[in-house]
């Protein structure tokens, strides 16, 4: 009966987490401590999904696994996968491209916020000029693994790596951006109104022509937001020497995973940037945007800051909001007391960085 149905408490969200490999295990353990300090009312399963279950029985992501993920929870926290064991990073391809591109999450979504002036490594550049975000094509691109390799081995050996850009794929994420200006604001409250699409037409012509085209086509529909347009090399000049210029930037895949690590770095790091691989209305799955980092894996030294503000974007996305405020509050609060790892300027170690927030959190 439709009484019976709203007096039932709303089902608790469920969180496949899977923290992977190297720093994966030690940050994400910090972003569910965090998350519960919260409050946030989750139910959290954990996978073993990793570099050490594919060496033990040579299964990267067990029969039905992603079926699974879409059926059974409402999204899922990644760490990162990539172990020097594994040379052909198979596991990472078949775990992380997998869920990207089986479980069709197109938008890889990953904001570009700095916390404070300190952590910049450009000059007179404060919070409010860096605070942009790269909406990346998740699906395609050269990341397809179209191609291959002929006449391996000897001196004719030809490689080819196929550059798949189909209609729909381009105009979904491109239609994402104009539609995520809508949804969303700056941290000062403005409205998002630009979108910038970053190619490199000029030298890949086919590629290039559909997503100049798909763009010009879509910004057309959104005549109140700026439509502006940037070759990926000039972008990344741009981006250092004056950041404030960027709102939204669309591109593909590749371009995407680049010019994110360069935002990173304007970040304060790898260690501080989030990200949400997005289908909206399907099971989407958050990450930091870091590996693995295995020179530092193992020693208490991973910033989890990256990976606790991906748990702050995932409950955001999943309808708590003010839960996900406390974390970024206490996140931001914790870098200017200095509450930090080494990375960023701080004495402390992975746990107690996690440990800080998590207190912070809990007494908000
Ligand atoms: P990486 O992001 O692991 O590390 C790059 C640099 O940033 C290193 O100097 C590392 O020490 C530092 N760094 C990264 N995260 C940090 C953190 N949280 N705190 C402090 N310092 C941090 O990239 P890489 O070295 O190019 O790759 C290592 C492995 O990770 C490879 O196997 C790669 O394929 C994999 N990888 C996986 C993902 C993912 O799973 N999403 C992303 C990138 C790289
Ligand atoms: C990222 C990573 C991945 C990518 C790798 C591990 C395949 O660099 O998430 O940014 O290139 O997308
Ligand atoms: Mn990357």
């Amino acid at each position: 009966m439709d009484s019976k149905k709203e007096t039932q408490a709303p089902r608790k969200k469920r969180i496949a987490v899977i923290p992977g490999d190297g720093i994966g295990q030690e940050v994400v353990p910090q972003a569910v401590k965090v998350m519960q300090a919260a409050g946030a009312d989750v139910d959290l399963t954990t996978f073993d999904w990793g570099a050490d279950r594919y060496l033990r029985d040579q299964v990267t992501v067990p029969a039905d696994g992603f079926a699974m993920l879409g059926r059974d929870f409402d999204a899922i926290l990644v760490g990162a996968f990539g172990d020097p064991r594994v040379k052909t990073n198979i596991h990472a391809k078949e775990i992380l491209l997998g869920m990207r591109f089986k479980m069709d999450l197109y938008a890889n979504v990953r904001p570009v916020r700095l916390l404070d002036a300190a952590l910049c490594p450009l000059k007179g550049v404060e919070p409010k000029d860096v605070d942009f975000v790269v909406l990346r094509e998740n699906t395609e691109g050269v990341y397809t693994d179209a191609g291959g390799v002929f006449k391996q081995g000897t001196p004719d050996e030809i490689a080819t790596q196929e550059d798949i850009n189909t209609r729909k794929g381009v105009e979904r994420i491109i239609r994402y951006a104009f539609e995520y200006c809508e949804r969303h604001t700056k941290l000062d409250g403005s409205p998002r109104n630009r979108v910038l699409m970053c190619d490199k037409s000029n030298a890949m012509t086919h590629a290039g022509s559909l997503w100049q085209r798909v763009f010009k086509e879509v910004s057309g529909e959104y005549p109140q937001i700026t439509a502006q347009h940037m070759y990926v090399d000039a972008l990344c000049m741009q981006m250092v020497r004056d950041p404030r210029q960027f709102d939204v930037i669309v591109t593909n895949n590749m371009f995407g995973d680049i010019i994110t690590d360069l935002a990173a770095g304007l970040q304060g790091g790898l260690g501080m940037a989030a990200s949400g691989n997005i289908h909206p209305g399907k099971t989407s799955m958050f990450e930091p945007v870091h590996g693995s980092a295995p020179p530092i894996a193992g020693k208490n030294m991973a910033n989890p800051f990256g990976a606790i503000l991906t748990a702050a974007m995932m409950l955001a996305h999943l309808g708590m909001a003010v839960e996900a405020a406390k974390i970024e509050a206490a996140v931001l609060e914790a870098v200017r007391q200095k509450k930090t790892t080494q990375d960023i300027g701080g004495p402390l170690g992975t746990r107690e960085a996690g440990e800080w927030v998590a207190n912070q959190v809990s007494h908000t």
